[in-house]
């Protein structure tokens, strides 16, 4: 039977003369549907934990623009809010956590509890009945170095530098708190499929500042085993891994990671990542935010460059990092019509 949906059988290893289309972040603040959704709750994680809201702010990209896949409205942070690590977001702050700054209170972290998450795992069946039969449905989890970082240092960092200190002090610990988040990962994505994702994404945000030793041991293991692990127990469920910052590293992870397909990030040439990965290798990404912010013909112009560089591959367009909150959404359309070639 032919795989309707698009971006399934892309992950399959099939190449589209129209790649299937979704964003990263495509729920958000630069929809006002989101913004009057997200003002009926004042906590992010109290938002994220109420299925009925998580699931209209999943769903209402995809009323929009119809995109090929639905991304769970969630976050990557309810991992050590699980943990016991309490986690807030301060308005225009950015997530807030008490920061582990010794071994010891690494050690204090509670088990992970999953059943902390089950309002996740109710919004999934939500979105699951809603979805239009041709939209993917995509979950996800933060990669273990870009959730310890926010977990040493306590919020977000320009250049990690707490956790690359934590982890050039104390090694063992701090290849002890990476193990527990790759179990947890696993759990927690298996629990997804579970309840209806039928793709997971691992976002790695952060590891590109790392050298390449510490990129290998603390970014590429660590993926590798949450691959390994959600597939020993769900072999038929397509992974992306997305390694923001692989760069150099990239042909390395498509020849060891084990996922379906990788997603790129802005600053790589898809010419050059198309030819230094196997013809058979699924890329995902990689139009620069920023040129959706501008819009008009440089939008355009960036657009079709990527087109022709994937063409011919299995390919899903994506952005390379997440959508901006100040995109104009007549942007966003006009990028849809020319992926899909039904502009003007
Ligand atoms: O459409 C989607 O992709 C929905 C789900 C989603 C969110 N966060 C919702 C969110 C996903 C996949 C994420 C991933 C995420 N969260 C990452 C990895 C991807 C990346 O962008 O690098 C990271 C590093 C986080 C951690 C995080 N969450 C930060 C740093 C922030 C604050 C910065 C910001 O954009 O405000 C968040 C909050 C957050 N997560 C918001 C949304 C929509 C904004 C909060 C709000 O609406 O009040």
């Amino acid at each position: 039977m032919a795989e309707e949906k698009a971006l399934l059988s892309v992950l399959g290893g099939e190449a589209r003369s129209v790649p299937p289309l979704w964003l990263m972040r495509q729920a958000g603040r630069y929809l006002p549907e989101y913004r009057d959704l997200r003002a009926t709750t004042t906590s992010f994680l109290d938002f994220c934990y109420s299925p009925k809201k998580a699931a209209e702010a999943t769903l209402q990209p995809i009323r929009r623009f119809h995109f090929d896949a639905a991304i769970l409205f969630s976050d990557i942070l309810v991992v050590p809010d699980a943990m016991g690590q309490r986690v807030s977001f301060e308005s225009g702050a950015g997530p807030r956590l008490e920061p582990i700054e010794t071994p010891e209170q690494a050690e204090r972290l509670g088990d992970f509890k999953i059943e902390h998450l089950a309002p996740v795992f109710e919004t999934i069946e939500l979105v699951k009945t809603a979805l239009p039969c041709d939209v993917a449905f995509i979950g996800f989890c933060g990669a273990p170095f870009t959730v310890a970082s926010y977990m040493i240092a306590g919020q977000g960092t320009p250049d990690q530098a707490p956790a690359r200190l934590f982890g050039y002090r104390y090694p063992d610990a701090f290849a002890q708190l990476i193990d527990r988040v790759v179990e947890a990962s696993i759990d927690y994505l298996a629990r997804q499929i579970e309840a209806g994702v039928e793709v997971v994404q691992i976002f790695d945000s952060w590891a590109g500042v790392l050298p390449a030793e510490k990129f290998r041991r603390w970014s590429a293991a660590p993926v590798r085993r949450i691959v390994e692990g959600v597939k020993a127990r769900h072999p038929r469920t397509p992974v992306i891994a997305f390694v923001r910052g692989a760069d150099a590293h990239l042909p390395m992870l498509t020849q060891t990671i084990g996922a379906e397909a990788y997603g790129i990030d802005t600053a790589l040439d898809p010419a050059w990542a198309v030819a230094q990965t196997a013809a058979d290798v699924v890329l995902q990404g990689n139009l620069d935010p920023l040129a959706l912010v501008a819009g008009g013909d440089a939008l355009d112009r960036e657009v079709d460059y990527i087109l022709a560089a994937f063409k011919g591959r299995p390919h899903i367009f994506n952005l390379g990092h997440g959508i901006l909150q100040q995109t104009p959404i007549e942007n966003v359309e006009r990028l849809v019509a020319r992926v899909r070639r039904t502009g003007a």
